[in-house]
């Protein structure tokens, strides 16, 4: 049994203390829930992708607690600067040539000579990361190809027994993943959508980014087609359940089922998305799921969605 401890003083000491003792921590970030690891301690990465069932080629994000820690693990170019200085703390990974001076082991990186780099918003995330005083990878604290969790108690759910704490930071407000953008190669790419959108990305680098296609061989599990993914079959872009779907609406509508935004706001469709995801997916082996305007968070949205309805079968 794994314990749920909210954060104070005394809970973010013992999880340091995990830390430093090669163990894995679940915290709150602003995203999603992470599973925390000292990234410069192989032993303990290898114990991460273990408990996460994740296939050890995938890299991970090493998150920061300052810039001064961010600038010992990678090159910083003038342009990644610039977002960082705009975006960071928050939901944005940038990807960057690694510093000679790096500290993040070469499995949690999967041997790549790049990392991604991200600095939490969120209080309690930075400030186990400030306590520990060094990066920690974190990948979504979620059984891999799972829904990510969004509350302490998905994490339990996912990863009870396999994780030594889970500190409880209430739901996270953003509810999907970091927006990432790479700086390897001759022109910043978005690697992942997410709730820094590319147009106020755009808007601060003064040019456009690229997009990486599924096929062009950037290892990110994010960009994996069937990712995200429920028990239950998806049907996208539905305008009413038919028998036997559960419903997943958006905006005004009559059906019975769940909400993401009655209001038909993105932002708390977004927060909402992998917790209803879940709770419908507990319910029924169908789910239907209105449509989602492409505009703003709605991009993101619509890569998760689509990513939770693809099948390989
Ligand atoms: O919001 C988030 O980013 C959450 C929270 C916990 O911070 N974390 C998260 O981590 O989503 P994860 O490990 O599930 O996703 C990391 C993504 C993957 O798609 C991975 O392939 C990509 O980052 N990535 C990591 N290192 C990379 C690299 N060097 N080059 C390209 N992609 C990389
Ligand atoms: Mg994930």
């Amino acid at each position: 049994m794994t314990a749920i401890a909210p954060i104070e003083s005394s809970t973010l000491q013992l999880a340091a203390s995990f830390l430093r003792k090669g163990g894995l921590v679940a915290m709150p970030t602003e995203t999603v829930y992470g599973l925390a690891c000292d990234a410069s301690n192989p032993d303990a990465v290898a114990r991460l992708y273990a408990a996460k069932g994740r296939p050890s080629f995938n890299p991970l994000i090493a998150h920061v607690a300052s810039l001064e820690m961010a600038q010992a693990e990678a090159v910083f170019c003038d342009a990644a600067f610039k977002l960082a200085h705009a975006f960071w703390p928050g939901p944005l990974t940038l990807v960057l040539p690694v510093a000679s001076t790096g500290t993040v082991c070469d499995l949690a990186r999967s041997g790549l000579n790049t990392i991604a780099l991200r600095m939490p918003a969120h209080p309690g995330a930075r400030s186990l990361i400030a306590g520990f005083g060094r990066p920690v990878v974190a990948p979504s604290a979620n059984r891999s190809g799972h829904i990510s969790p969004t509350l302490a108690e998905h994490v339990k759910a996912d990863l009870d027994g396999k994780v030594d704490l889970i500190l409880d930071g209430g739901p996270c407000t953003q509810g999907i993943e970091s927006t990432i953008v790479s700086f390897i190669g001759d022109q910043p790419t978005l690697l992942r959508a997410g709730t820094v959108e590319t147009s106020a990305l755009e808007a601060v680098l003064g040019t456009s980014l690229a997009r990486a296609d599924e096929g062009d061989g950037i290892s990110a599990p994010g960009q994996l087609k069937s990712h995200y993914a429920p028990n239950a079959r998806l049907r996208l872009n539905a305008s009413a359940p038919e028998a036997g779907e559960a419903w997943l609406g958006f905006g005004p509508d009559e059906a019975n089922g769940l909400n993401l935004s009655p209001s038909g706001n993105l932002t708390e469709a977004a927060a909402n998305l992998f917790a209803m995801l879940r709770q419908l997916d507990a319910e029924a082996d169908r789910i239907a799921v209105a449509h989602i305007p492409n505009e703003g968070f709605g991009e993101a949205i619509n890569d998760r969605l689509a990513r939770a309805a693809h099948r390989d079968d």
